[in-house]
């Protein structure tokens, strides 16, 4: 299973980890973390799910400054046997489901230059860490992002990364979820910037529609802008049953010559939130 994780740079280890040296961050850098988390901690109440604020709480993850990846794993660990192990910048799938499966989450350990704040292409410590951990000291979410592990290896196997993919980025990155008569935030890759925070939830431009786990491995996503299209879920329990017991061997062979679903597309069987105006996604492609 883990028997090819590809050759890691010079520096690292065999699974590519390497020392996070918190000693090296600058005050600099340590300032961009707090100005970040300051924004956000302003942002987030009311629109993240109490869950994400929950384990922001629980791993103290507001003390100043970056957090040193040692004392937080501590904390992790106590809290559902998870830890956060520090890597170059992306890794290899087979090295990231690896980790996953063995409940290590890997983040970058560089943090974005003070004129990146809003905007930055490759994952820095502020996504890996603000974004994606507080939910890992959820024990239902951390039983997901584990099952979610195990399940790439066995996606890789089959051909079919790219499907499993399509729900990573759906919920672990871009998800939604309800709450009472409303939708609140808890994928990583909105909750760690600004401008999605409220865009996501917010804006009248991109659709809202409830979680279908086919329906979302269909569906292709945007890499360099807002989402055009956010899927809901009901619960993390629900999501949970909706993967961990249910066999993508079958689903994967069944949607092997599904045509993809673009990602503005509404769906005549799609439970629909809000249909999107697509106003913010087509103004940017008139510039
Ligand atoms: N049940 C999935 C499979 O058969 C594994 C999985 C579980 C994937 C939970 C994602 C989340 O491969
Ligand atoms: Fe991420």
């Amino acid at each position: 299973m883990s028997d090819d994780l590809g050759k890691p740079p010079p520096g690292a280890a065999a699974d590519w980890t390497v020392p996070q040296r918190w000693e090296s961050y600058t005050p600099e850098d340590h300032a961009t973390w707090d100005r970040l988390f300051d924004r956000q901690a302003q942002l987030l109440p009311g629109r993240v799910t109490p869950l994400f604020l929950q384990g922001l709480d629980l791993l103290r993850l507001s003390k100043p400054g970056i957090p040193d990846f040692e004392e937080l794993s501590e904390r992790l660990m106590k809290a559902t046997g998870w830890q956060v192990v520090a890597v170059p910048g992306l890794v290899p799938d087979s090295v990231f489901f690896d980790h996953l499966a063995n409940r290590r989450f890997v983040a970058g350990n560089f943090i974005r230059r003070p004129d990146q704040l809003d905007y930055l292409q490759e994952p820095d410590i502020f996504h890996d860490v603000f974004g994606h951990v507080p939910l890992l000291a959820n024990p239902v979410f951390a039983d997901y992002m584990q099952a979610y592990g195990r399940g790439g290896q066995r996606a890789a196997a089959a051909g079919a990364i790219d499907r499993l993919a399509r729900l990573y980025w759906y919920t672990v990155e871009f998800g939604l979820i309800r709450a009472g008569s409303g939708l609140q935030l808890y994928g990583a890759g909105i909750v760690s910037s600004f401008s999605e925070s409220r865009f996501a939830l917010e804006d009248p431009s991109p659709n809202r529609i409830g979680f279908d786990l086919k329906r979302v491995m269909r569906t292709r996503y945007r890499i360099d802008d807002f989402q055009q299209t956010y899927f809901v879920i009901d619960s993390f329990e629900d999501l949970l049953d909706q993967t961990l017991n249910n066999d993508f061997g079958p689903i994967y062979a069944q949607l092997s010559e599904a045509a993809d679903i673009g990602t503005e597309e509404v769906l005549a069987t799609d439970h629909v939130y809000h249909r999107g105006t697509q106003d913010y996604a087509r103004a940017k492609l008139a510039t």
